[in-house]
């Protein structure tokens, strides 16, 4: 049996029907950008949020990059200021931060949550203004900590919500901790459209204004531009697809949780270290990372064994050839990581058969 990692065509299956009726509709409509679909998919997506406002982008990383340039335009934060996030970022998250005259300040991670590991962080030096966190994996970070970190800093929280969606503490969602929320909407999401896509989540109107502007050449009207802004409106067809999509995200989510416990259950190997899970709805299980040592024979026995997987990430930002000026940083726990993750299949449309022979495949290896 092979089993991928991941099956688009599967999970976008059942709403063939519906997405094609969608864009017959959209066809006829003769409005191909913003238009009610965005509009509208920004209300149902801020309601499911629990924010006041949503901005459709063009994808998640425009989404960050537009919500420092929206701070940007609005005095609050200049050129060069430093933004603190976890060094097992992902690559996107940096570049939105740099793309937007930023400068990332990376910190040490842990591997409970995958997040910034509050225990070594000092105190932010003067430059540093924001504090970025990243739900990685699905799993929100200590929102709670961090929160309290970025108070007493008096630092902008923002959090990049990309693999996140739906995820829950205490009631509130992913998108709605901080001032202000990215995500992105890449198909592979757990909302995913079918090409690319992303939203800012914030409470915050002004902020909401002005980057409903900026992703629209910073215009003021059809005349007039305020802001020296881009292109990065969201596309109405994918508006659509997602409205669509976001009325199952939760039992969607609910049936990935599902599938992390019968792994977390039934998987027992002394050679596979398996995630942290508190058991509640705080994770939406984007990706389902369990740590080996010799990391190259586990994919070795994957792969002949028929078992897809992915790795998220192999390489930490900081030591990406782009990224040269801080390839001279050291952080021994994202390393560690970076070195051992592997994503294992996990996905709402596997099959009972397929999840029972994850879990025989796992339990029988031994290096
Ligand atoms: C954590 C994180 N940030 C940012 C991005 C960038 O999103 P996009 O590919 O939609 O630009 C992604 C996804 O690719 C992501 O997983």
């Amino acid at each position: 049996m092979n089993i991928p990692f991941l099956d688009l065509n599967k999970l976008n299956a059942p709403y063939e029907a519906r997405f094609k009726k969608l864009f017959e509709h959209f066809l006829e409509s003769g409005t191909y950008i913003l238009g009610d679909a965005v509009n509208n998919f920004e209300q149902e997506f801020a309601r499911y949020c629990g924010t006041e406002f949503c901005v459709g982008t063009g994808n998640g990383f425009d989404a960050l990059r537009l919500i420092f340039e929206g701070y940007k335009a609005e005095g609050k934060l200049a050129e060069g200021d430093g933004v603190l996030l976890a060094a097992n970022s992902y690559i996107a998250t940096v570049l939105a931060v740099m793309h937007a005259g930023l400068k990332p300040v990376f910190t040490e991670a842990e591997s409970k949550f995958f997040n910034i590991d509050l225990e070594k962080l000092d105190p932010p030096d003067t430059s540093v203004k924001v504090l970025l966190v990243t739900h990685l994996y699905g799993q929100l970070g200590p929102v709670e900590a961090l929160s309290d970190y970025a108070k007493k800093h008096q630092l902008l929280l923002i959090e990049d919500a990309s693999q996140a969606h739906g995820a829950e503490f205490k009631g509130k969602k992913a998108g709605s901790f901080g001032d202000a929320a990215a995500f992105s909407f890449y198909p592979t999401k757990n909302l995913g459209a079918l090409g690319d896509a992303g939203a800012v989540t914030t409470s915050d109107e002004s902020l909401a204004k002005t980057i409903q502007s900026l992703r629209n050449y910073g215009r003021k009207d059809a005349q007039h531009n305020t802001f020296i802004g881009l292109n990065s409106r969201l596309d109405p067809l994918q508006a659509l697809f997602l409205t669509e999509k976001l009325k199952d995200l939760e039992e969607l989510n609910q049936k990935r949780r599902e599938i992390a416990k019968r792994y977390l259950d039934a998987i027992e190997n002394p050679k596979i270290q398996l995630p942290f899970y508190a058991g509640s709805t705080n994770h939406v299980f984007y990706v389902f990372v369990v740590l080996v040592e010799n990391r190259s024979h586990f994919l070795d026995y994957l792969k002949a064994d028929g078992v897809g997987y992915g790795i998220h990430y192999e390489v930490p930002p900081y030591q990406q050839e782009a990224l040269k000026r801080y390839n001279q940083l050291h952080f021994p726990v994202t390393e560690s990581i970076a070195q051992s993750c592997v994503s294992l299949p996990l996905h709402p449309g596997l099959t009972e058969a397929e999840i029972t022979r994850v879990i025989e495949v796992l339990n029988a290896y031994h290096a």
